[in-house]
């Protein structure tokens, strides 16, 4: 993990989404709740479905070149300060509809995929391990693509650990995730 570079205090755009197209997605809960906890900051959050393309092949490409919605979203990681994503595991690893649009921002030329921008990853499952592979899959994987990843968050036990009205209630994690909220701020 990288040291963060930035000057304490500077007022950031951060660039927030869950890497999931579930309508009832947790990670969509715990990056809404994330949000909340940055002061002083904008934090725009998106939704993956809203850049749903074709699935990527090289066939593809070479017919109908980069989809207008990869532009657009490698145009919002260029304009942004931070980058802040919330990873569903399917199957040890990353969900499809993320995984699509991560190839087709990887074969833009002219750019790096994640823009050299500072990142905070995190995870989340209904499980005991927090969603850990696909999270430590994007850490090792995102400094390849241009990705600072500064920050990681692996949250267990959902379900248990998160209410809607409070966020999230086991203490140690949310002193946790305080304290690097405190450190990238
Ligand atoms: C196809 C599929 C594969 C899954 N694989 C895993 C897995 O490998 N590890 C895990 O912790 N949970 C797995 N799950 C359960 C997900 O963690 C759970 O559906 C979670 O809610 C996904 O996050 P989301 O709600 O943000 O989409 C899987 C679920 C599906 C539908």
């Amino acid at each position: 993990m990288l040291p963060l570079q930035t000057n304490k205090s500077t007022y950031m755009k951060i660039l927030a989404f869950a890497a999931s197209n579930s309508s009832q997605s947790i990670n969509k809960k715990l990056i809404h709740y994330t949000a909340s906890l940055f002061q002083n900051h904008e934090v725009e959050i998106i939704d993956i479905n809203d850049y749903e393309m074709p699935i990527y092949s090289t066939d593809r490409q070479m017919a109908t070149g980069i989809p207008e919605l990869a532009t657009t979203l490698g145009q919002k990681i260029d304009s942004s300060d931070l980058i802040m994503i919330s990873f569903a595991e399917h199957n040890g690893s990353y969900v499809t509809a993320f995984k699509n649009i991560f190839d087709w921002l990887s074969v833009m030329k002219d750019r790096k995929t994640w823009g050299e921008k500072n990142m905070f990853l995190m995870a989340t499952s209904p499980g005991p391990r927090g969603a850990i592979g696909v999270l430590e899959m994007a850490e090792k994987r995102f400094p390849f693509n241009g990705g600072h990843v500064v920050a990681t968050f692996s949250f267990p036990s959902f379900a248990t650990n998160f209410k809607e009205e409070e966020g999230i209630i086991l203490e140690e994690k949310k002193q946790e995730l305080l304290s690097i909220i405190e450190r990238i701020s």
